[in-house]
C-alpha cells in the first residue's frame, strides 16, 4: 500500500523546520559526502548525456525553460533539501507546488520526459533529484553550448512534499537583507552564496502583484509618486508602465516583467550591473545593496569572470543542501510520485 506520502500536518512541518534551523549547515556538509562527479560513471554511462539531449532540445524551442529550471532546483534544494520533493503531485492539492510562492514553476513535463528516457536506458537508477540539478544546469549552460557548472549526483529522492513547508521555507520577495541571510545560513549557505545566487534573477520573469507595494504603495499613499526610493527613477516607470493593472488591483498576479530588461534570456552578471544601478525587481534584490560587505560582493560582480566563477561555487553548495544519498530515499520511478511498493 501507497503511504499517504502528502499528509504532514502543520506541525510537524514546524517541528521539521526548527531542525533545519539549528543544525542546518550541519546536514549539509555531512551528507553531501555522500555526493560526487560523475556517480552515474558505472551504473548508467549516459545518464547525463540523455539528460542533456532531452534538455537542450527543449530549451532551443522555448529559452524561457532555463529560468524555470534554475528556480526549481532553488525551491527543491531550500525545502526539505535537494530531494525532488518539488515534483510530487499531490491528490489533495498539498503538495510544494501547490503553495503560492510557485507561482511559475513549471517545465515539470520535461522532467518526466527525461526520466523516462533515463528509465528505459538503465530503469531504478537514476533519481529525479539529480534529474532536476542537472536540468537547471543543462537549460542554462545551453546559450553556451557548454557546462557552465559542474553537477555533483548521486542524489536521492525524498517521499515527502507539502505546501506549508514551501510557504516556511522559501523566502519572501519583500525581505530585507538581514532575514535573507538568516534564512540562507538556516541552509548552510553564507552572505557570499546569497549575492552570488540572487544572480539567479539574471533570467526570467517576475509577476507584478509581487513588487506593486514598492512602485504604487511604499507608504500607503497608493498612487504612482508612493515609489520606493531605492528605485532608480526610470526603472520604476518602466515597472509602473507594464504593471499598469497593478494600480487598481494589487493582486493582480498575471501580468509579469523580464527581470533583467533587455538581457532576461541570457545567463550573465547583468543582474549585478543592473543592481548596482539600483534597478532590482524586489526588495530582495535591492537589500543587497544595503549591507557594506554585500555590497562590496555586488562591486566585484561587475566582472564576468568573477561572476561565472563564484556561479560555480554557489550553486554547488546550493546542491548539496539537506540530501539523501545512500541507502536513504528512493529512486522514483515517476517524478511526481512516490514509488508505491
Ligand atoms: C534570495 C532569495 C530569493 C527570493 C526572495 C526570490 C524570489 C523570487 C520571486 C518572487 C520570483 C518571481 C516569481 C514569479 O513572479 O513568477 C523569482 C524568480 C526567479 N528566481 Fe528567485 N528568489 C530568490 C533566490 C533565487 C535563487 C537562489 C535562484 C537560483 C539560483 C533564483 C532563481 C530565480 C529565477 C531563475 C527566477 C525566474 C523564474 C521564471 O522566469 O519563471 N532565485 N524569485
Ligand atoms: C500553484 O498554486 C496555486 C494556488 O494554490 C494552484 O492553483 C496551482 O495549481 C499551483 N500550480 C502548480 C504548478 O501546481
Ligand atoms: C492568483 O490570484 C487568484 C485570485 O486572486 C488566486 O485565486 C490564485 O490562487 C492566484 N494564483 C497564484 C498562483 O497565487
Ligand atoms: C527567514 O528568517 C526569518 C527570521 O528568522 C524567519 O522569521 C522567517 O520565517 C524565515 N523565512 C524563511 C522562508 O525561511
Ligand atoms: C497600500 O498600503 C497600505 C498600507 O500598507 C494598505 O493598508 C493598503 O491596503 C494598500 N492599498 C492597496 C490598494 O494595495
Amino acid at each position: 500500500m501507497a503511504k499517504p506520502a502528502f499528509v504532514m500536518a502543520a506541525s510537524t512541518a514546524v517541528v521539521v523546520s526548527l531542525l533545519v534551523v539549528s543544525c542546518g549547515i550541519g546536514i549539509a556538509s555531512a551528507q553531501a559526502a555522500g555526493l560526487k562527479k560523475g556517480f552515474y560513471k558505472k551504473s548508467c554511462p549516459q545518464a547525463e548525456a540523455i539528460a542533456q539531449k532531452v534538455v537542450w532540445e527543449r530549451t532551443a524551442g522555448n529559452r524561457e525553460l532555463a529560468a524555470k529550471f534554475l528556480r526549481m532546483f532553488f525551491h527543491d534544494c531550500f525545502v526539505r533539501g535537494c530531494d525532488a520533493s518539488v515534483l510530487l503531485d499531490s491528490p489533495t492539492n498539498t503538495a510544494e507546488k501547490n503553495a503560492a510562492p510557485n507561482l511559475s514553476l513549471a517545465g515539470f513535463e520535461v522532467i518526466d520526459e527525461v526520466k523516462a528516457e533515463l528509465e528505459e536506458a538503465c530503469p531504478g537508477v537514476v533519481s529525479c533529484a539529480d534529474i532536476v540539478a542537472l536540468a537547471a544546469r543543462d537549460s542554462v549552460s545551453f546559450q553556451y553550448k557548454k557546462n557552465l557548472w559542474e553537477v555533483e549526483t548521486g542524489r536521492r529522492d525524498g517521499t515527502i512534499s507539502s505546501d506549508q513547508e514551501a510557504l516556511s521555507n522559501i523566502p519572501a520577495p519583500s525581505s530585507t537583507f538581514d532575514i535573507l541571510l538568516i534564512n540562507f545560513s538556516n541552509k548552510g549557505l553564507g552572505l557570499q552564496d546569497l549575492v552570488v545566487l540572487s544572480g539567479g534573477h539574471t533570467i526570467g520573469i517576475g509577476h507584478c502583484n509581487l513588487f506593486s507595494s514598492r512602485i504604487f504603495n511604499f507608504t500607503g499613499k497608493n498612487n504612482p509618486s508612493d515609489v520606493d526610493p531605492s528605485i532608480n527613477p526610470p526603472y520604476a516607470k518602466f515597472l509602473q508602465g507594464q504593471c499598469s493593472r497593478n494600480l487598481q488591483d494589487p493582486n493582480d498576479n498575471t501580468t509579469v516583467v523580464p527581470m533583467d530588461p533587455g538581457s532576461s534570456l541570457s545567463f550573465d552578471n547583468h543582474y549585478f550591473v543592473s543592481l548596482k544601478a539600483h534597478q532590482g525587481m524586489f526588495t530582495s534584490d535591492a537589500t543587497l545593496l544595503t549591507n557594506g560587505r554585500a555590497a562590496n560582493i555586488v562591486d566585484k560582480l561587475q566582472d564576468p569572470g568573477v561572476f561565472f566563477h563564484s556561479f560555480k561555487n554557489s550553486i554547488k553548495r546550493m546542491g548539496q543542501i539537506g540530501v539523501l544519498t545512500g541507502t536513504n530515499g528512493q529512486i522514483r520511478k515517476k517524478c511526481n510520485a512516490v514509488n508505491s511498493s
